[in-house]
């Protein structure tokens, strides 16, 4: 995969033909800008390879493979990273461009961040996702995530709200 542009940010409304690869820090920029749209607290890409760079970190990113008869290039559609240490792995984030929502991506991530992980000897995967988070909940909850803990104004909102996390975990 060529290193692909998000700038413009545009999907057909088409569901996409998604092709995963390993997030290099060559792709950095590309999770930088993906995780813009996702979160209020962006992500530079500095941070994102230094977040790479820890041992057991790895990452994947999702994208709709370009067409040069079309003139058309690869098109990022989300990412995900991850943090293994021993059996376990926390999902640090993950995150999909707005318009390739509800396509199948944040699933496509998780089945690929399952595979890696059951090359390993990975056999828990955690993660804290915000209370009101629905959306995220529900990909959760559908991919066999269950609730195990809550952890108290987790979350601080634009504004200064704090929100609780749910802790999810599954098990492999
Ligand atoms: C959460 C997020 C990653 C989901 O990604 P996605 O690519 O839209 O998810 P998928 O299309 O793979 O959805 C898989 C399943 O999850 C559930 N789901 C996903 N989004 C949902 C929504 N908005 N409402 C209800 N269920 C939803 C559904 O069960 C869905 O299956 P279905 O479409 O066949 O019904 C995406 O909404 C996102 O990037 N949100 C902003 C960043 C974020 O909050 N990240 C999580 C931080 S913990």
């Amino acid at each position: 995969m060529t290193p692909p542009n998000p700038s413009d940010g545009s999907t057909d409304s088409d569901a996409p033909n998604i092709e995963v690869v390993p997030l290099t820090a060559a792709f950095a920029s590309v999770a930088s800008a993906l995780h813009a749209k996702g979160f209020d607290d962006a992500w530079e890409s500095d941070a994102i390879i230094r977040l790479l760079d820890v041992p057991g970190a790895f990452g994947i990113l999702a994208y709709r493979p370009g067409d040069t008869s079309k003139n058309a290039e690869d098109q990022p559609l989300g990412f995900v990273l991850v943090q293994a240490v021993l059996d376990e792995a926390e999902i640090n984030t993950i995150t999909v461009a707005p318009d390739a929502r509800r396509m199948g991506v944040g699933r496509a991530l998780l089945m690929a961040v399952e595979e890696r992980l059951q090359q390993g000897d990975v056999n828990r995967i955690l993660l804290e996702v915000a209370v009101d988070n629905d959306a995220a909940i529900a990909l959760y909850q559908q991919h066999g995530f269950a609730e195990v803990g809550r952890r108290k104004g987790y979350y601080a909102r634009q504004g200064g709200d704090k929100i609780d996390a749910l802790v999810l975990e599954r098990l492999l």
